[in-house]
């Protein structure tokens, strides 16, 4: 028997397939029928679902690598997106039906294109970490060097730490900040003079100052090396412009969308002026990485993730982003301050951006018990380590502050410096039992989750209210 096919529509074949008279669905009506289906079908996890989405509500979110996404963010993962399999990239892919989809990813490509003025975006890295793997398979063989921060310095785990495939597969050779936790640029072109890594990667998960790509691509340049820059943590304030960009300066900018672009979980890889220049095999840099995303290292894309970046990177270019990465820096110079008045000693002494290192060293605390006893009051941070740490990394001898949250919230300077007031209170307050555990002064836990409860009511996550 065979089959007739009518003659192409204008649209073409593939719209036909969706334009079937019937009525657009309400996604909006299907959210809230989706959410009560959970709530009858499955109590026990709507339960769980609602007390994280209250902790959220009630709690002063200070963990530098979070950050809260707009519920419309949220809302597209709750879409029929989600159903679909688009191995492949738009206009490319290994399965029919994906010509929506195939929009949905070239909108936040170019919202991400334009967010950074990047010449090339791959948006389908589902994490930050996938993200920087992809780049390095695409860019080293095994055993290749690789240079990157030292963990403890504050790089990050796929900078080439032994405890990522990044420091297994490759000969990982770490750099190390200065003792006053700055960055030592003339460490980095000695150890790439001596080690001639194929990649150098820059940027961090704990270094509260500005990173100077240009010196970075200077040395890089010097030995011949591809230059990383994973900007995971500041990359809401290099889109704003407060923070210099790497576009131009890296051969490959990566980073998670769920932190400063207060996106979905997920991850970009972006490309400036190298672009369309030669890969290392095959094809420009571009398709070379994109590539390394899909097939080497993913499978199919979360498309539901890649429509909430483009939701996200809207946010981005929109009229009051400016503003947020202004306050968000303006709150952690606040926290900085007002910490150092209460006689607490700051890696690096201050901060450039969202994120405050407090050093515990020579105090009565370690990391892991300060954070304890400020989760029992709702303030949520993290034990980090500090240059030259020598504790465990559960145990460490830092705490590591953000304010993304905070200014999310619409707090400015004052309300940053008041949670810092609170942040004092609590450490002084507390003791460490022989055990190791925090014991925190009763009335203080009391009078601090008070005051707590309510800059979180007078600040309510923006658009969680309805
Ligand atoms: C600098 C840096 N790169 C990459 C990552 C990993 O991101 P993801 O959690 O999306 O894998 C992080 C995580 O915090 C980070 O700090």
């Amino acid at each position: 028997m065979s089959l007739t096919l009518p003659a192409p529509t204008p649209g073409g074949l593939a719209a036909d397939t969706t334009d079937t008279g019937a009525a657009a669905m309400d996604l909006a009506a299907f959210a809230g029928h989706a959410a009560r289906r959970l709530r009858t079908d499955d109590t026990e996890l709507y339960d769980l679902l609602t007390r994280e989405a209250d902790r959220q509500r009630d709690t002063l979110m200070m963990v530098a690598a979070s950050s809260v996404a707009d519920p419309s963010v949220l809302a597209c993962g709750g879409t029929a997106l989600g159903n679909l399999t688009a191995e492949g990239f738009p206009g490319a892919r290994y399965h029919a039906g994906c010509d929506i989809a195939d929009d949905i990813e070239r909108l936040a490509i170019e919202r991400a294109k334009s967010a950074f003025g990047a010449q090339a975006a791959i948006v389908q890295p589902h994490s930050g970490s996938s993200a920087n793997l992809s780049v390095l398979t695409a860019l080293m063989e095994p055993g290749d060097t690789l240079l990157g921060l030292d963990l403890d310095c504050g790089g990050h785990l796929t900078h080439g730490s032994p405890a990522s495939l990044t420091g297994r597969y490759f000969n990982a050779v770490g750099y190390r900040v200065t003792d006053d936790g700055l960055l030592d640029y003339e460490q980095v072109r000695e150890l790439a003079r001596a080690h001639r890594p194929k990649v150098i990667v820059c940027g961090a998960s704990a270094y509260p100052r500005t990173i100077d790509f240009s010196r970075f691509r200077e040395i890089a340049d010097e030995v011949g090396a591809y230059l990383l820059a994973d900007i995971s943590h500041i990359a809401g304030l290099v889109a704003a412009g407060l923070h210099p960009s790497p576009i131009d300066h890296a051969h490959a900018v990566t980073t998670s969308t769920y932190k400063q672009l207060y996106g979905p979980r997920g991850g970009l890889i972006l490309l400036g002026r190298e672009a369309n220049a030669p890969g290392p095999h095959r094809g420009t840099l571009a398709a070379t990485l994109r590539r390394s995303v899909f097939p080497a290292t993913q499978g199919t894309p979360d498309l539901t993730s890649v429509a909430a970046k483009a939701r996200a990177l809207g946010f981005v270019a929109g009229p009051s982003f400016a503003a947020l990465a202004q306050r968000l820096a303006d709150d952690a110079r606040a926290i900085a301050e007002r910490l150092q008045q209460h006689g607490m000693r700051l890696v690096t002494g201050g901060t450039d951006t969202h994120m405050v290192l407090v050093d515990l060293r020579g105090t009565h605390l370690t990391g892991d018990v300060a954070e304890a006893a400020l989760e029992s009051c709702g303030i949520v941070v993290n034990r980090n380590r500090v240059p030259g740490d020598t504790t465990p990394v559960r145990v460490t001898s830092g705490l590591r502050i953000g304010t993304n949250s905070l200014a999310a919230r619409g707090m400015g300077p004052d309300q940053a410096a008041a949670c810092a007031d609170l942040l004092a209170r609590v450490m002084a307050a507390t003791s460490v039992a022989p055990d190791g555990a925090a014991v925190l002064d009763p009335t203080v836990r009391t009078a601090v989750r008070a005051e707590v409860a309510e800059l979180c009511a007078r600040y309510p996550l923006p658009g969680y209210r309805y």
